[in-house]
């Protein structure tokens, strides 16, 4: 990018200064305020100034909070209502007719369940994919890229199964809110997370509960850490494309490249640790020494029972002496014990 010279560094706010200016002389000449909402904040009058987007069978946003005020202040103040306030496309400028449908024929009406063309959630006559197309209509590029013939579209879900819209999600600062989510969490779904996909998934509740686990009550990984529920090109909605990519992209140190390596860990990580939590210490899926026996039967220190304190069981752990396990760079590492 070329640096902007001194002239447009002068010239920007001095355009936005104009912009904001018009704004707020369009909004006076608008229709009078909503006397619910009490005093308009900006991007109220903004909205004012644009276009109405009344044309054909849209009559646009102000038409409907004629009667929807109580839609319309919980609506606002989330951050899809605050962009669409201060529209960049014509979609965006249609309001609540951008994922309602046209409302003519409503209005005409004088309201009515079944006259507005789209309707969100369980009781709606719209189908689930008429539901979600509203919502693809602005959102089908950047996570959802794959959302069509997803594990959760295949089955059905809806975007508003797991996101509501007229409210934003507070997670209260309680020590409840602060182990159930990240704190910089808050993308307009409908619980905190793991909570929100614990709903379903129940083995992974159960997974979380237990002695090893990743750090999910603790805050510090959650399910998105690692998978898109809108869909990926990976296996498992997984965000790398493979489960190792996806362990190393936080456990870096395990990466090499290694001198040795040790087949397994190089193949696939879970073939020793379970991601979502175990029973057994380091998220082992089997405790040691079986989890490395149900691959080294016949060694030259053969793993079937030893008597008491046989140096082979050494503290019941091969890694005691193996403890390289993931990949060693010593010369003489090849058997993983330094
Ligand atoms: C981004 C899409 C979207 C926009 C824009 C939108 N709505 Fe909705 N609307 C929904 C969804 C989804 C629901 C279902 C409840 C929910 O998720 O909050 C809903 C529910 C409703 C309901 C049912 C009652 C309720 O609150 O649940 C009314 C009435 C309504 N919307 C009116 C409006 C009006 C008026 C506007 C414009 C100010 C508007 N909507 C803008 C998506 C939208
Ligand atoms: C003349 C008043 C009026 C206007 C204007 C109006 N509505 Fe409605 N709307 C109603 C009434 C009344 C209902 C029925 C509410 C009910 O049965 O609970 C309704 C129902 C709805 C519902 C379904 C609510 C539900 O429970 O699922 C939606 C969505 C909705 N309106 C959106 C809009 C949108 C979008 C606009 C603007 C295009 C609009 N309305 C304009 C009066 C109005
Ligand atoms: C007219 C375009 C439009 C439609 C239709 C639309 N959105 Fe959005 N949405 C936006 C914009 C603009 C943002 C602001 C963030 C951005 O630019 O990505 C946004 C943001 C969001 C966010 C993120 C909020 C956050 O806290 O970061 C969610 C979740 C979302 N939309 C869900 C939905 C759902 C569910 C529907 C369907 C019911 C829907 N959207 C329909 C334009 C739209
Ligand atoms: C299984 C639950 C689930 C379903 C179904 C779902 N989402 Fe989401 N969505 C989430 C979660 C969780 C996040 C927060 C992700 C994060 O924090 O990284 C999110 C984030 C978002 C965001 C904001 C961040 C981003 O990725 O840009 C948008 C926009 C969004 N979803 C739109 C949609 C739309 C549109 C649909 C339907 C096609 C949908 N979602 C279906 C769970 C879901
Ligand atoms: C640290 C990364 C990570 C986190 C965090 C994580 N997962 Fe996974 N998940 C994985 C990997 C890797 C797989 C694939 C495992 C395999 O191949 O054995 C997977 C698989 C799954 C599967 C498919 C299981 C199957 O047998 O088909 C589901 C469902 C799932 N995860 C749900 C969740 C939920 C819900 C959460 C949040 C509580 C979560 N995951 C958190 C990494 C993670
Ligand atoms: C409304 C129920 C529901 C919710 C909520 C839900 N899921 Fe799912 N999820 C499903 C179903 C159904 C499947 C398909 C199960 C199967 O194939 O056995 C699935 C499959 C998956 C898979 C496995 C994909 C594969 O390729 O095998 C992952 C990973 C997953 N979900 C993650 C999540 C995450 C993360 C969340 C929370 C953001 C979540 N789910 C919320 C119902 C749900
Ligand atoms: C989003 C980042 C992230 C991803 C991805 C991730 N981890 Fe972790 N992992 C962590 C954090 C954070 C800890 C806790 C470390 C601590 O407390 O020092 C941890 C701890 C562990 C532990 C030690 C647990 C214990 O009880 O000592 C193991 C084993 C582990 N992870 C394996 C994996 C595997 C296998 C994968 C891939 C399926 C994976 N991790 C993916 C962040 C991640
Ligand atoms: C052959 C089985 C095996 C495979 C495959 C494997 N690990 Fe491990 N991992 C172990 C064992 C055993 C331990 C416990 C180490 C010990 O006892 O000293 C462990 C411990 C860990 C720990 C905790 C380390 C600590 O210092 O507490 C992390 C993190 C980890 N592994 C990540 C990974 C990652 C990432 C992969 C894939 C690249 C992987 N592991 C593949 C067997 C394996
Ligand atoms: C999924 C199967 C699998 C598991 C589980 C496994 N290994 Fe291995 N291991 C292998 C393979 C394959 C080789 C390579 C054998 C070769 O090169 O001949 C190997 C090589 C080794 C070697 C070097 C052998 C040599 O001859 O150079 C040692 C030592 C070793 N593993 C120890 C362990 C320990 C300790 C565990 C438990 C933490 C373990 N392995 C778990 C498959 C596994
Ligand atoms: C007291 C330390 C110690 C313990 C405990 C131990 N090993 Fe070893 N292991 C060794 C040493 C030393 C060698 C190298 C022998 C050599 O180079 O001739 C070795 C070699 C190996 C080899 C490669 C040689 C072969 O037999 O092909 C494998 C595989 C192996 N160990 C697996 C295991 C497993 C599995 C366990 C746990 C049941 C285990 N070890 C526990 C010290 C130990």
């Amino acid at each position: 990018m070329k640096p902007a010279t001194p002239l447009q560094l002068i010239a920007l706010p001095l355009i936005l200064g104009c912009a904001a200016v018009l704004a707020f002389a369009g909004a006076g000449a608008g229709q009078p305020a909503n006397k619910e909402a009490g005093p308009a904040p900006a991007q109220e009058k903004a909205k004012a100034a644009a276009p109405a987007g009344a044309d054909g069978d849209y009559v646009g946003s102000d038409t409907c909070i004629t009667c929807h005020e109580d839609q319309q202040r919980r609506f606002k103040n989330t951050i899809m209502g605050k962009v669409m306030a201060n529209s960049r496309t014509p979609l965006e400028a249609r309001g609540c007719e951008a994922c309602h449908g046209p409302g003519k024929a409503h209005v005409e009406a004088g309201g009515g369940k079944e006259t507005i063309p789209v309707r969100f959630g369980r009781d709606s006559k719209n189908s689930v994919a008429e539901q979600n197309d509203a919502c693809l209509s602005c959102h089908a590029r950047g996570n959802r890229l794959f959302w069509k013939g997803s594990p959760h579209d295949s089955r059905g879900m809806a975007c508003v199964d797991c996101h509501q819209v007229k409210q934003e999600l507070h997670v209260a600062l309680s020590s409840d809110g602060r182990y159930n989510a990240p704190l910089s969490e808050n993308r307009g779904v409908k619980k905190s997370q793991p909570e929100l996909c614990l709903q379903c998934h129940q083995m992974r509740r159960a997974q979380l509960q237990r002695s090893s686990h990743m750090p999910y009550r603790e805050g510090k990984v959650t399910c998105t850490s690692c998978h898109n529920p809108h869909g990926s090109p990976n296996p498992k909605q997984l965000l790398q494309s493979t489960t190792n990519e996806n362990c190393l992209s936080c456990h870096t140190e395990r990466r090499g490249p290694f001198l040795w390596e040790h087949p397994p860990v190089m193949e696939n990580c879970a073939n020793c640790h379970e991601p979502h939590g175990t029973s057994n210490p380091q998220l082992l899926k089997v405790r040691m020494p079986r989890v490395c026996d149900s691959c080294h039967v016949a060694t030259r220190h053969p793993t079937q029972a030893q008597p008491l304190g046989s140096i082979k069981n050494f503290n019941r752990g091969c890694t005691n002496c193996h403890s390289a396990i993931h990949g060693s760079n010593h010369p003489s590492g090849d058997k993983f014990l330094r």
